[in-house]
C-alpha cells in the first residue's frame, strides 16, 4: 500500500540499510493494466491543439516566484504556450495575472523577463494601465470615437493563487481551487519550507523534442544505469519508494549514498560515494569498505549541518534530510527536494510543434550569512552563486539544445532525448510499454486522458 497521504513522509527503516520495498509494493491504481499506448501524443500537432484547449487551459500551471513580485510593482512574465502573462504585485500589495496583451491592437505588453513599474506602457502606441490591471491612459484619446473606449478596458486578469512561495496561474474561471488541485501531496512537501528559500539557478533551454518526452524521462529511473552511468554509483537506482496523491500528482524517493543494487559488491564505495560524502564534510577513509554505514553517518551529518546554519530539519524524516524527493505536480513539474535546497523542472509545450518544448531549471536554496556557506554538488549551484540572500537573484540564462550547462545528468539526457522523439514516429514502431519501474508514466497518463477525453 502507499503511505497514508495524510501522513505521506516516507522512511520505512530508518537508514534504509536494509532496502525499502519499494517497487514490490506498488498499490492498484485502479489503471488500465499495462497496454500499447497512442504514442500519436508525443508526435502529433492535433494533440497539441486539444492539450492547449483540454488540458493547459484548465490546469493550475507553475508561473514563478513570490519572491520575484516582493515589492509592489515587481512583475516577472511567463509564456506557456500561445500565452504569455504578466505576473505583478499591484500598489494594493495583491499578486494578480494578466494575459500579456494591449487591449488597443494585441500588441505584447511586456516584453522582459522581470521588472520593476508603475504602469504598464505598451510599446506600440504606449497606450498604459496600473500594476493592477485598470486603465491608466489613452494616447491622443479624442482621436477615437467615444463607443470604441467606452467600456475602458481594462487588462484580462487570470486566476492566481500562492503556494510554498510559488505564484500558480489559472485561465479557467471555474477551475476549483490550487490547494484542492495539489491536494495531499502539499503534506510531505510542506515539511522543506520551499517558501523561504531563495532562487539560486534559473536556466532555460530550448529542446527539440515533446514535453512530455522530456518529462517521462523524470518520472522513472529506469533509465539510470544505461544513461547515468555516474549516478548510479551513488544512488540505489531500483529501489525506489512511489507515493501516488490523486490528480496525477506523484512521487519516487531517491535513496542516495549507496550505489546501485546492480553492483554485486555491497560493501566498497565508488569515487562517486566519495566525493558524495567529503562534499557533505565528512571522511571518505571513514567509510571505507562499509558502504552500509554512509547513510548513518551523512544523515547525522546533515541534521548538525541544518542546526548549525539555522535550518530547520525537524519537519523532516530521515529519508527526507539524504534522500532525493522526486515529485511530480500535475501536469508538467518535476521537484527534486532536499533540505538543503530544491530542483525544480519545468516542462512548457511549444505553441505550435510537438517537436518542441521548453525546459526550465529553477534552484531554491537555502540561504545563509555564514561565510562558506554552500550546498550539495548535486544541487547544480554554479559555484561562487551568493547564497548570503543579499544578493539579486540571478538572471535567467538561456540555453540552446547542446550546449552544456544544466549539470551532467540533464546534459546526458538533453543529448540523448531526441533519439526518442525520432523512434515514436518511426512507422517501425509498435507503441509505448511501461513495466512497473515506470508506474508513475502510467499514473500521469490516466490522469492526462482524463482531460483530454472530458467533454467528448
Ligand atoms: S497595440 Fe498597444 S497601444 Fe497600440
Ligand atoms: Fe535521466
Amino acid at each position: 500500500m502507499p503511505s497514508d497521504p495524510k501522513n505521506p513522509v516516507v522512511d520505512r527503516d530508518g537508514v534504509r540499510d536494509s532496502l525499502p520495498k519499494g517497487r514490490l509494493d506498488l498499490p492498484d491504481l485502479g489503471m488500465d493494466e499495462n497496454i500499447l499506448d497512442d504514442h500519436a501524443k508525443y508526435t502529433s500537432r492535433d494533440y497539441v491543439e486539444r492539450e492547449w484547449q483540454q488540458l493547459w487551459s484548465k490546469t493550475w500551471n507553475l508561473a514563478g516566484r513570490v519572491s520575484d513580485v516582493a515589492k509592489k510593482g515587481d512583475y516577472f512574465t511567463f509564456d506557456l504556450g500561445r500565452e504569455s502573462f504578466i505576473i505583478t504585485r499591484g500598489q494594493d500589495d495583491q499578486i494578480r495575472a494578466f494575459y500579456n496583451v494591449c487591449q488597443h491592437r494585441g500588441a505584447r505588453l511586456v516584453n522582459n523577463e522581470f521588472g520593476h513599474a508603475n504602469a504598464f506602457v505598451c510599446p506600440f502606441h504606449s497606450w498604459s494601465w496600473k500594476t493592477d490591471g485598470t486603465l491608466r491612459s489613452i494616447t491622443d484619446e479624442e482621436t477615437f470615437p467615444e463607443a470604441v473606449i467606452c467600456d475602458r478596458p481594462g487588462l484580462s486578469e487570470a486566476r492566481c493563487e500562492i503556494w510554498g512561495g510559488f505564484v500558480f496561474i489559472n485561465m479557467d474561471e471555474d477551475a476549483g481551487p490550487l490547494s484542492e488541485f495539489l491536494g495531499d501531496i502539499r503534506g510531505p512537501l510542506d515539511a522543506y519550507h520551499f517558501e523561504d528559500m531563495i532562487v539560486a539557478k534559473d536556466y532555460c533551454a530550448e529542446w527539440p523534442f515533446n514535453w512530455k518526452v522530456a518529462l517521462d524521462a523524470f518520472m522513472e529511473g529506469y533509465h539510470a544505469h544505461a544513461r547515468h552511468p555516474e549516478l548510479v554509483r551513488m544512488i540505489d537506482d531500483v529501489n525506489f519508494d512511489y507515493d501516488f496523491y490523486g490528480g496525477g500528482n506523484s512521487s519516487m524517493i531517491i535513496p542516495m549514498g549507496l550505489k546501485s543494487p546492480r553492483f554485486s559488491d555491497r560493501s566498497a564505495l565508488t569515487d562517486e560515494l566519495r566525493f558524495f560524502i567529503e562534499d557533505l564534510g565528512l571522511k571518505a577513509e571513514d567509510f571505507e569498505g562499509r558502504q552500509r554505514d554512509v547513510r548513518k553517518g551523512v544523515i547525522e551529518a546533515k541534521r548538525k549541518w541544518g542546526e548549525e546554519n539555522g535550518i530547520d530539519m525537524s519537519t523532516m524524516s530521515d529519508s527526507q534530510v539524504i534522500d532525493d524527493g522526486n515529485y511530480n505536480l500535475f501536469p508538467n513539474i518535476t521537484l527534486n527536494a532536499h533540505p538543503e535546497g530544491l530542483l525544480i523542472m519545468r516542462f512548457r509545450p511549444h505553441a505550435t510543434d510537438p517537436d518542441a518544448c521548453y525546459y526550465d531549471v529553477i534552484v531554491l536554496s537555502h540561504s545563509s550569512e555564514k561565510p562558506g556557506f554552500k550546498v550539495p554538488f548535486y544541487m547544480a549551484v554554479p559555484e561562487g552563486t551568493d547564497l548570503s540572500g543579499n544578493s539579486p537573484r540571478p538572471a535567467r540564462v538561456f540555453l540552446k539544445h547542446g550546449e552544456e550547462g544544466m549539470g551532467l545528468v540533464l546534459d546526458q539526457d538533453a543529448e540523448f532525448l531526441p533519439t526518442v522523439q525520432a523512434g515514436l514516429k518511426s512507422k517501425g514502431f509498435k507503441g509505448v510499454r511501461l513495466c512497473d519501474q515506470e508506474i508513475r508514466l502510467r499514473y500521469f497518463y490516466a490522469e492526462y486522458d482524463k482531460y483530454m477525453e472530458a467533454g467528448e
